[in-house]
């Protein structure tokens, strides 16, 4: 009988113990599970801010779980990363969404997106840094490289993080429009976006930035090379099927390096008429990305056009290429004539300030170029 009354006692307690130790675990399952779905939540929310663009605040992961947009600022602010899932025609219809009430009711500082169209490296990057330097409110920067090539920037660096959904592009082709509308539609997405310069990795700052600055905002004129050439390599590349929407009298040829203001960089994402046409008539020796943006913006907005290229070329030894400057060519000298040997119009006055940027530079002359910044470029 005692024995019994002790198994009993013994079986109780093992009882109790087993439950007392049963309950914080399951307590504890559940809170994991918790756990598991805010994180979800939150993961889910994130990937819809980037894949749709969603602008929101750079909050917090929790908070961006519970917080709805709720302040203008939540809905202005640009999209956290630059990485999205949409394709061309998503991103540029995403990109052309235009306020219909004019001036903001928030301060706006307007600024130039940097746009590098580049195969992968950028050689001049210590340049451009230092050059971006102390001016961080007034630009930003976008990055097309190709699909494969994964940038390699320090976290400090003005280019971290700063490549954009990208494709493959050939020479000459329709693909180089296609990079260049997808460079301008992501840069689009910021509205404090007001002007647009596309360069090349080939590409240098010939001013500091804020006379750059000053030069770009103060223009009444976009800067797109736009120039009506006879011959063969000017009106000779027309192709009459281009008919009703280009004739010959409309048709221009310019520089691809471009400067284009808000309105300008939209009605280039937003085409669909001319689009077409330049993609089936201009392919080959016509080099498309020389006549399509000139063409299409003369016969759409031709007072909004400076018709002259901020970017200094040297077209003068012939050739499908322009020339290449190495570490031999660079001299105080070579950058005076570029800064102030030519002629050209700014807001209808002449002036002798005709270029802000200057390609083609070998990657030998970055040393040189860095250590004589100062000298030669004012930054
Ligand atoms: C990337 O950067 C790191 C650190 O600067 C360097 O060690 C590495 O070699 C770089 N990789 C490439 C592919 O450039
Ligand atoms: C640019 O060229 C167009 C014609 O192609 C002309 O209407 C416009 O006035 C020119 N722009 C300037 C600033 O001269
Ligand atoms: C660039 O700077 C270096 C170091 O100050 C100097 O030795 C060199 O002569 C300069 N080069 C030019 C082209 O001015």
């Amino acid at each position: 009988m005692q024995l019994r009354l002790v198994k009993i006692a013994t079986l109780n307690s093992t009882r109790t113990t087993n439950q007392s130790r049963g309950f914080p675990m399951r307590v504890l399952g559940f809170m994991l599970l918790f756990l598991g779905i805010v994180i979800g939540v939150s993961i889910i929310n994130m990937f819809k801010i980037r894949y749709l663009g969603i602008v929101e605040g750079a909050h917090t992961l929790i908070q961006s779980c519970f917080k709805h947009p709720d302040s203008l600022q939540d809905w202005i602010e640009p999209p956290l990363s630059y990485m999205h899932t949409l394709d061309d025609n998503e991103l540029f219809w995403r990109a052309s969404f235009v306020p219909q009430i004019e001036g903001y009711p928030f301060k706006r500082i307007s600024k130039i997106a940097f746009m590098f169209l580049t195969r992968g490296p950028l050689p001049f990057s210590p340049l451009w840094e230092k050059f971006f330097k102390g001016n961080e409110e007034f630009y930003t920067i976008y990055v097309h490289t190709m699909p494969s090539y994964r940038a390699n920037f320090s976290t400090t660096s003005v280019f971290y993080k700063k490549q954009i959904p990208s494709q493959v592009v050939e020479w000459g082709m329709m693909s180089m429009c296609d990079a260049e509308r997808r460079l301008l539609a992501n840069a689009l997405l910021d509205i404090s976006n007001e002007w647009f310069v596309l360069l090349s990795e080939a590409c240098i700052p010939l001013q500091n930035f804020k006379i750059i600055y000053r030069y770009i905002s103060r223009s009444r004129f976009s800067f797109m090379g736009a120039f009506d050439e006879p011959g063969p390599y000017g009106r000779g590349r027309y192709d009459q099927r281009m008919l009703p929407e280009v004739n010959i009298a409309q048709w221009r040829k310019g520089s691809q390096w471009f400067e284009a203001n808000r309105k300008l960089a939209i009605d280039i994402i937003k085409d669909i008429e001319y689009y077409p046409k330049f993609e089936q008539f201009c392919r080959d020796l016509c080099y498309v990305d020389e006549h399509y943006f000139p063409t299409m913006l003369t016969i759409q907005s031709p007072f909004a056009l400076a018709n002259r290229t901020l970017t200094y070329v040297d077209w003068s030894k012939g050739g499908a290429h322009p020339a290449r400057f190495g570490k031999y060519d660079i001299t105080a000298e070579f950058f005076r004539k570029i800064q102030q040997d030519h002629t050209c119009v700014y807001n209808n006055q002449p002036t002798t300030v005709c270029f802000l940027f200057a390609r083609k530079f070998a990657p030998d002359t970055l040393n040189i170029l860095l250590q004589n910044s100062t000298q030669f470029f004012g930054y």
